[in-house]
């Protein structure tokens, strides 16, 4: 029992440095947001965008965490560092939702995860629109701004609102994905899509949202997410109903009452020929 506490202590407090980190990155990132003019915007691959601030927010962050824990090691969205880790890594995305930043659009937002041999064990998502820090620790409950998050109750898919993210690069599912969104425009509160998967997985973990779900996704969007969503109470999942997501490419975040049936509808709309 004493160990456990000890080690939700560390996971704690790691998880506080971590976001001391990550709130100078974000002040390099606000500051280039006030001056966007002068943004160099490349294409990675079709409709896929980075600039330098994603390359330099990953720098900062990168620095700041490898001071922070020497022996860990990265998968990091724009390859600052490759170094791997034997116990922990950290899961970045610098900059999520760059195409709203580019087009001066909220939100975004930095993610952050830690994983030991593999399970996430702290994670910070930081939206700049409404300038909230959402962080979770492994057995420690979900945070948003100092207050603690739940995940919503309802527990139908009719009685919730529901986010995705669109396809803009890989169209595979894209028959799939539209069967989707009828039957949620039709048998739910609604459908929303914000432009960050991290933003939108944090918001289920504090109930704005009672489900999300998208394909062709990668670890960096949604390591953080998935922490906080399961410390807030909340489900996680992919299409197939395996409860680890992290390298599934697809991703299902609810509540704990509605996610049975949001897992069953989705495997059955999305994994359809
Ligand atoms: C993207 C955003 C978007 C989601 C995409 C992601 P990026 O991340 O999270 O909402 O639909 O799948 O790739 O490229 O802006 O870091
Ligand atoms: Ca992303
Ligand atoms: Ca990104």
């Amino acid at each position: 029992m004493q160990v456990k506490r000890d080690k939700e202590m560390q996971y704690k407090e790691i998880c506080f440095k971590a976001m001391e980190v990550v709130k100078e990155a974000a002040a390099y990132v606000r500051e280039r947001h006030e001056q966007r003019k002068d943004l160099h915007i490349e294409e990675k691959g079709k409709q896929n965008f980075v600039t330098e601030v994603d390359k330099k927010t990953e720098q900062i962050l990168v620095d700041g965490l490898s001071n922070l824990l020497p022996e860990s090691g990265f998968i990091a969205e724009e390859g600052t560092s490759v170094k791997k880790g034997d116990i922990y890594n950290w899961i970045i995305d610098p900059v999520d939702g760059t195409t709203n930043f580019i087009h001066g659009v909220f939100p975004f937002a930095i993610s952050v995860g830690l994983t030991e041999n593999e399970e996430i064990v702290a994670g910070i998502v930081y939206e700049f629109g409404l300038d909230e820090y959402f962080y979770a620790w492994k057995g420690g409950g979900a945070w948003l701004n100092g207050e603690a998050i739940h995940a919503s109750t309802v527990a139908t898919i009719g009685q919730s609102l529901i986010a995705t993210g669109f396809p803009y690069t890989n169209f595979t599912y894209l028959t799939q994905f539209m069967n989707s969104m009828d039957y949620f425009m039709k048998n739910s509160h609604g459908l929303r899509r914000l432009g960050s998967a991290a933003t939108d997985i944090a918001y289920v973990a504090c109930g704005r949202y009672d489900g999300f779900y998208e394909y062709g996704l990668n670890p960096w969007d949604i390591a953080a997410g998935l922490l906080l969503v399961k410390e807030a109470g909340g489900e996680v999942g992919d299409f197939k109903g395996h409860k680890n997501p992290l390298f599934s490419e697809n991703v299902i975040c609810s509540n704990a009452n509605n996610y049975s049936e949001f897992q069953e509808t989705l495997e059955k709309i999305m994994l359809a020929e």
